[in-house]
Formats: C-alpha cells, sequence, structure tokens
C-alpha cells in the first residue's frame, strides 16, 4: 500500500497498524489497510481488490448508468454513495470522516461491466479545502486523460499532485453556484450525493 505524504498522524498510526485486524464501526472507517464494507482502502493495488470484491454495491447506488452531469468529465457513469454520504444527503452540513463515494464508469448508456472506477474516501471531519481527502480514478489506457501505464489518473490525498490539479481543482466547486451544483445536496466536496 501506498501511504504517501500528507495523513492525519490518526490515520497513519491506524494504518501502519491496522493489518488483519477489526474493530468497532465508529474507527472501521480508516483502520483497515484492506478496506471495510463502508470504507475503501487507500492505494491503487488495495483500491482494485476492494473494488473487485463489489461491497461498495451494496451502498446507495443509482439504478442506472447515466450520462455525466455538468461539469463533469467522468462519462457515462453510476455513482455509489456509503451510509455516511446517504443518510445526510439532504442535508446541508460537511460530512463526517468516513464518508465515501464509488463512480464506476462506462463505456455508454447500455454496457454493464465498469471500464474505470473513480473513488473518494474524507479521512478527517475538516476536508481542509481537499488535503483531507483520499482521491483514487483508474481509466481505460486509451483515455485521453492522463494517467500511468496502470490507468490510474488519482491515488492520493489533495495535497499534491493529480489528486490536487485534477480532482480537487474540480471537486472544490461543488455548491460554489448553480452550474457546480447538479444534484440535490451537493456540497462539500461531493457533487451528487445518493440518498
Ligand atoms: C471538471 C470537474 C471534475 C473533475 C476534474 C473531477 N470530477 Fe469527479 N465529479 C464531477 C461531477 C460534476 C460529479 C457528479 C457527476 C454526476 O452526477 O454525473 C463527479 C462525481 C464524482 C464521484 C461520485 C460522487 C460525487 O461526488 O458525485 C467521484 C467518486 C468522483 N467524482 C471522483 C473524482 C476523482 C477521484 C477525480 C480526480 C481524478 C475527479 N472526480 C475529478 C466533477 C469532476
Amino acid at each position: 500500500m501506498r501511504i504517501d505524504g500528507m495523513l492525519t498522524p490518526t490515520l497513519a498510526l491506524t494504518l501502519l497498524g491496522a493489518c488483519g485486524s477489526s474493530s468497532s464501526p465508529s474507527t472501521a472507517s480508516m483502520d483497515s489497510g484492506a478496506g471495510g464494507a463502508q470504507t475503501p482502502p487507500m492505494g491503487h493495488m488495495a483500491v482494485e481488490a476492494w473494488l473487485a470484491t463489489g461491497q461498495y454495491k451494496a451502498w446507495h447506488c443509482e439504478k442506472a448508468v447515466h450520462a455525466a452531469r455538468f461539469p463533469s468529465p467522468h462519462g457515462f457513469n453510476r455513482i455509489c454513495s456509503n451510509d455516511l454520504i446517504s443518510s445526510r444527503a439532504t442535508g446541508t452540513g460537511s460530512w463526517p470522516e468516513g464518508a465515501a463515494a464509488v463512480k464506476e464508469l462506462y463505456a455508454s448508456l447500455t454496457s454493464t461491466t465498469p471500464v474505470g472506477y473513480a473513488v473518494y474516501l474524507k479521512t478527517a471531519a475538516d476536508s481542509a479545502a481537499g488535503a483531507n481527502w483520499y482521491w483514487y480514478e483508474r481509466v481505460p489506457l486509451d483515455s485521453t486523460v492522463p494517467h500511468d501505464s496502470n490507468g490510474v489518473v488519482a491515488d492520493g490525498p489533495g495535497t499534491t499532485g493529480t489528486p490536487l490539479s485534477i480532482c480537487v481543482a474540480c471537486h472544490g466547486a461543488v455548491g460554489s453556484d448553480m452550474a457546480h451544483t447538479p444534484s440535490p445536496g451537493g456540497r462539500d466536496f461531493v457533487y451528487t450525493p445518493v440518498p
């Protein structure tokens, strides 16, 4: 697992101490290197393994694949929100630590197998201008979006690199005006909370 940069001390400690452990729901959000039922792990290999388990499909998912809602660059997609987001979808406050979403990326409206994924996880109660979110995206290798040899566009906290220059740059505008509020309840880096 990659643990780069600016993790909070608490998070870094729990990650380091976590292998193979399970614990109470309140701390489970951050303590497993493999992720959990409500929580994606961090780091390309771990995220891909976790996505393959399909646990997020038990979250609150949009019924159908749809075209991207402006200003999304994500193409055809389907969004799943975890319980922490879904249960507050119609609220107004910022999201709690552990808020997470998965976006399945599709080649077309009718395709049934995702060609890539975007994932994020809030790692502290304060968004800190995007720094306290973990950002991950993997696209097809022929995508025009900048990516590495694994198709990875972003993989890390929103403090540096593509998580900052791509993901935070746009998700930071959520709720700033009508154009950046495509879905009801969109706020604090979350464009489309699925109720
Ligand atoms: C130019 C703006 C823009 C950029 C850049 C962008 N996104 Fe998004 N993203 C959106 C919009 C708008 C939505 C909601 C789209 C919809 O409902 O169809 C969204 C949705 C998502 C979702 C589903 C949950 C939600 O908030 O709606 C995830 C997860 C996500 N993006 C992750 C990422 C990651 C990771 C990156 C960086 C690699 C990224 N996004 C870059 C605009 C952007």
